[in-house]
């Protein structure tokens, strides 16, 4: 269904339902500028943070955006979360790319922390960072801290000792068997030991025991990496394990249902959609096991031009999960669109299934 709602009576409407790759407009009535998104709930208040993108270029130029909402459906303008900086200097500076934010709330400092993947100003997606911020408010401004390749020193929990002390590089061409076998075996874990890890496509994730998680694209977005966050969430401790070796993974989103962990991810084709990926564990520290593409029917190949950017627990819902994605629009990518679809689980797996308009009551019937 069409949706269209005139500017000047905008004020007075209120979206009753989710609308999946609509525009989604904003109190002010504009389309809600906040892709590669996450949320946060915080005393009775949804949060979304995500990047502010331009027409003419997916940069950095405005910063990270935070919308705040009750109900999921209509959604305020709060503020730029995170400006850029105009200090040509600064690591964020204008023009940099600050990609997928997340924000955690920490119930011990009573600090809002914000992590995302940062790319530096003129290098391309080539720095591989993440980078963090922290708030006293949900809404900001966040203090900008610092930016940097994790884990630098650390081996994987799950790497193994033979590994260890093998070269760095490799005779076999890119994407060949055997140099498929030497990503699985730690090719890139070896050669990025001293610096730390690559960090791109991220999300975070808390325990419900308060342990923090950052789970992130590294070695060449090869190989996933789950990293414990320090119990300030400001810093890794340095324990990781790696998930999917060689899987080229991107746009990692996890939920908890019971006591079992999924995961959600997407392939690896730049802003073009593909299929995505399940994946289960009762430990975040794995063994994880892979479960296939969650989304079904008409144009799940591509996940519906949708790519996964993190997946909401509805509050007051059991067993209630959102899958928010992103159909993005690099040509004018201000218009980029978001999927968000309900998570169905069905005979243990995860479930995306297209509805051109659905509503939380879904969660009630599918419970029955
Ligand atoms: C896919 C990633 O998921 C996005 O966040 C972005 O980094 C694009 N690649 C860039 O091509």
């Amino acid at each position: 269904m069409a949706l269209f709602i005139s500017f000047e009576s905008f004020s007075q409407t209120k979206y009753k339902a989710f609308h999946p790759g609509e525009l989604w407009l904003d109190d002010h009535g504009d389309h809600i500028n906040a892709h590669g998104g996450g949320l946060l709930y915080h005393k009775g208040t949804y949060y979304w943070f995500g990047e502010n993108k331009g027409k003419d270029s997916n940069n950095a130029f405005v910063g990270i955006m935070c919308y705040s909402s009750k109900d999921l459906y209509n959604w305020k303008r709060e503020a730029v979360a995170l400006p850029v900086s105009t200090d040509p200097d600064s690591e964020i500076t204008a023009g940099s790319i600050m990609e997928r934010p997340k924000v955690i709330y920490n119930k011990k400092t009573k600090k809002f922390v914000m992590w995302f993947h940062l790319e530096l100003k003129g290098q391309g997606y080539a720095a591989a960072r993440t980078g963090v911020a922290v708030s006293d408010k949900p809404t900001g401004p966040y203090q900008y801290k610092k930016s940097y390749r994790p884990n630098a020193g650390q081996w994987p929990e799950n790497f193994e000792e033979e590994w260890k002390d093998r070269p760095v590089t490799t005779e076999a061409d890119w994407w060949t068997e055997p140099w498929r076998n030497e990503v699985k075996e730690g090719l890139f874990v070896r050669r990025d030991f001293d610096k730390g890890q690559m960090s791109r496509d991220m999300t975070l994730f808390v325990d419900d025991n308060g342990k923090a998680y950052h789970i992130h694209s590294a070695e060449e977005n090869l190989t996933l990496h789950i990293s414990e966050l320090s119990d300030d969430y400001l810093s890794f401790t340095g324990r990781y394990i790696t998930l999917a070796p060689a899987g080229h993974n991107e746009a990692p989103a996890i939920f908890k249902q019971g006591e079992m962990y999924y995961l959600i991810t997407s392939g690896c084709t730049g802003w073009d959609p593909n299929a995505a990926r399940s994946f289960k564990s009762s430990s975040i520290w794995g063994p994880w096991e892979y479960l296939g593409n969650p989304a079904q029917g008409e144009h799940a190949d591509l996940t519906f031009y949708s790519q996964s950017t993190y997946i909401l627990p509805v509050q007051g819902k059991k067993n209630a999960f959102i899958y928010m994605g992103d159909r993005w629009r690099p040509k004018d990518p201000i218009d980029g669109r978001y999927i968000w679809l309900p998570v169905l689980m069905e005979n243990g797996k995860p479930v995306i299934k297209w509805f051109d308009e659905w509503d939380l009551s879904i969660f009630e019937k599918e419970m029955h």
